[in-house]
């Protein structure tokens, strides 16, 4: 007869000491917070009752699933991957493999599109390489009225997209575009038509993608990341295209990478029908967004 086997019970305390531990030796940073966040997930308890309930023991199936979760995160899967959410804007998104996690420095592309267009009742706004979409679900909830277009080339995150505009419900209130870059604009809108046209592109470039931390080279798209072996090819390319759709006055503006503004600045200026070109430090004092106005 064959022999039956026990799963190995843990309490609560039991289980919050062997991931703190795990995540601490694994060298995660925050490990010992990262911990207790993912076993409020998967236990689908408050961070309290992990103190106040340390003696229970965790069922089976529960423990099965804390455990794999830790598992993944000392092999450096990032958090957000494995709760699924990430705050943007004071909005939560949901995101998986498919997507980019929103990070916070792209926060300052919204300020400066609502800015932009506060004077304009129906402004056409198109964001570009939306992913999870954050960008323009955020502009959406914000601003009502404005016709809001989303572009991405991935389908799998234009998936995600839409399913984070469910959830703010704001789904019918954006055009979902697939294709590359303004492309997919050439049958919709006519030349001269749009007021902002907002991106985050990939900016990394393909020899610091190489040295990236392995959270983000190994887990995150690499179509969301690398822009080629500049890692400014997607401005350069933006800056050229959106001239045809911007209205006279229309502002483009490009998140970038540490270092990268004298180039964006230089192909700006070669491309030519810009006026200003205002560029934006983030909170660490890194220039971080490129606002170029169309010449009126
Ligand atoms: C850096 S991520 C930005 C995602 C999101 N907007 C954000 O800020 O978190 C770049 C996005 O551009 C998309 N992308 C890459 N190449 C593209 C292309 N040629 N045309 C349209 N979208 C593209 C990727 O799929 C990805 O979702």
């Amino acid at each position: 007869m064959a022999a039956l086997v026990m799963p190995e019970l843990k309490t609560v305390g039991a289980l919050v000491a062997w991931a703190r531990q795990s995540l601490v030796q694994a060298g995660v940073s925050n490990g010992a917070q990262e911990a207790m966040w993912l076993l409020e997930h998967a236990l689908a308890v408050r961070s309290h009752q992990l103190v106040s309930h340390a003696d229970r023991l965790v069922s089976p199936d529960v423990l099965v699933y804390a455990e794999s979760l830790v598992a993944r995160r000392v092999a450096r899967e990032p958090l957000q991957y494995l709760l699924g959410t990430q705050e943007f804007c004071g909005l939560e998104f949901s995101v998986s493999p498919a997507v980019l996690i929103p990070r916070p420095e792209t926060e300052l592309l919204i300020h400066h599109v609502a800015d932009h267009v506060q004077t304009l009742s129906d402004a056409t706004i198109v964001d570009v390489g939306t992913g999870s979409g954050c960008v323009a679900i955020t502009l959406a909830a914000r601003l009502n009225g404005r016709r809001i277009l989303a572009i991405d080339r991935s389908p799998e995150a234009l998936v995600v997209a839409q399913r984070n505009a469910t959830r703010h419900v704001v789904r019918d209130r954006i055009e979902w575009l697939e294709g590359d870059l303004l492309e997919p604009l050439r049958d919709l809108q006519g030349a001269d038509s749009v007021d902002v046209i907002v991106s985050n592109p990939p900016y990394i470039s393909e020899s610091d993608w190489a040295g990236l931390e392995p959270d983000v080279r190994v887990f995150e798209p690499r179509m969301a990341l690398v822009g080629g072996e500049q890692g400014t090819e997607f401005h350069e390319r933006l800056l050229r295209e959106s001239r045809e759709f911007l209205v006279p006055g229309g502002l483009l503006i490009m998140e970038m990478g540490a270092g990268q503004a004298p180039t964006v600045r230089q192909l700006a200026e070669q491309i030519g029908g810009y006026a200003a070109l205002r560029i934006i430090e983030d909170a660490a004092g890194i220039e971080r967004v490129v606002m170029a106005q169309r010449v009126e």
